[in-house]
């Protein structure tokens, strides 16, 4: 044994591959290092309460193709923004130095953050106050700068792919347009990958405002060829020209307080107004995040985890680790702080859609 020690969580909302993460960092850690592991409860609210296990190969061992994580996860809990409920009132505090006086007490020399753009910029902020971080890139998003994808999001894509699939049969009997909804907060990759993999008719993503007439037209027009179904595939964070997202609820406690919902309904009675023809709505929700992650997501999981620990091994924090290309790379943590990648306009996805007669709900050339 080394006598180092290593901690990490799992910040945020949870996706496939978190439990791959933690048993990579763990194994790696333990048998090429002679580390120590001691994985954080809930998030940073492990950090805040001081609760925390010690995670050993057996603990570890068969979890690799379990969903969810059994760390426990947070998307409210912020060292640096503590909700605390005092003489009846919730008062928003900074505990961020009791954080880092216990991230002292437990020796520990490195602590390794998994999760997405929240998780990375209260990491670098725990950073900037002398933590020696190590980033690993998660959510269904795929919205983490710095990176070509993240943990969590082929899974979903996956799921989200087969559930347009299975739509389009019962869409085809009934003569029906079927609205589903994807998440992704503000970034339209998921509704935008999903839907050009399972065909969807016209693809609505909130980097382009869409506009109802065009989705009007295009279901029209399908009809007038024989074809008397739709698929709309579109993004919680879609949103008509001139128009507002959709807010499904506001979590006062989290940092990112607004959960976005709702869309695909509100579209949906558009087009049944306009056309006469039956809408349905399907909302994936968080369906998407639960389950087994695919194999690319295992694989994608395990090499950030082993990544992350030579980066700690190597003494190289406040990174957090990559992918580019073939190659798990690292990149410093600051870059990626409070910044989420969208969408360009001119993405070949978008191109590749046009090509083969994909609406994005506004009239492109
Ligand atoms: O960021 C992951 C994500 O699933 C988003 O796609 C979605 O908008 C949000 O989290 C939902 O959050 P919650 O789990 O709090 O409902």
């Amino acid at each position: 044994m080394s006598n180092k020690r290593v901690g990490i969580l799992t910040g945020g909302g949870d996706c496939p591959g978190l439990n791959a993460v933690i048993r990579g960092v763990t194994k790696t850690a333990i048998t090429r290092y002679g580390m120590e592991v001691i994985g954080f409860k809930d998030g940073f609210e492990g950090l805040i309460d001081n609760r925390f296990v010690i995670l050993t190969y057996e603990n570890v061992s068969g979890i690799l193709t379990q969903g969810g994580t059994i760390l426990g996860t947070s998307n409210k809990a912020n060292p640096f923004q503590h909700h605390v409920l005092e003489n009846g009132k919730i008062i928003v505090k900074d505990v961020s130095d009791e954080s880092m006086a216990l991230y002292k007490d437990l020796s520990l020399d490195a602590l390794i953050a998994v999760g997405g753009d929240g998780t990375m910029t209260i990491a670098g902020m725990l950073a900037k106050k002398g933590a020696n971080i190590v980033g690993v890139p998660k959510t269904i998003d795929k919205d983490l700068v710095e990176t070509d994808t993240t943990f969590g999001f082929d899974t979903a894509r996956a799921i989200a792919t087969e559930a347009i699939d299975r739509l389009h049969s019962t869409a085809q009997s009934h003569h029906r347009v079927m609205v589903v909804e994807v998440m992704g907060r503000n970034a339209g990759w998921l509704a935008l990958e999903s839907g050009i993999a399972g065909g969807g008719d016209v693809i609505l993503i909130p980097e382009i405002p869409f506009e109802i007439e065009e989705i009007v037209r295009v279901v029209r027009q399908r009809s007038r060829f024989g074809k008397r179904f739709s698929i709309v595939v579109a993004s919680e964070g879609a949103v008509q020209k001139g128009g507002e997202q959709v807010v499904q609820k506001v979590v006062s406690d989290s940092p990112e307080k607004i959960r976005l919902g709702g869309i695909a309904q509100h579209i949906a009675n558009q087009i049944e107004n306009e056309t006469k023809i039956e809408c349905r709505v399907a909302i994936l929700g968080h369906l998407q995040r639960g389950g087994t992650p695919t194999p690319m997501d295992r694989i994608l999981a395990t090499q950030f985890a082993v990544k992350a620990m030579d980066l700690v091994a190597k003494g190289n924090f406040n990174q957090m680790v990559a992918v580019h290309g073939n190659q798990i790379v690292s990149v410093p943590i600051e870059k990626v702080m409070g910044r989420q990648k969208l969408v360009p306009r001119d993405s070949d996805l978008i191109e590749a859609g046009l090509s083969v007669g994909t609406s994005f709900g506004i009239k492109m050339d």
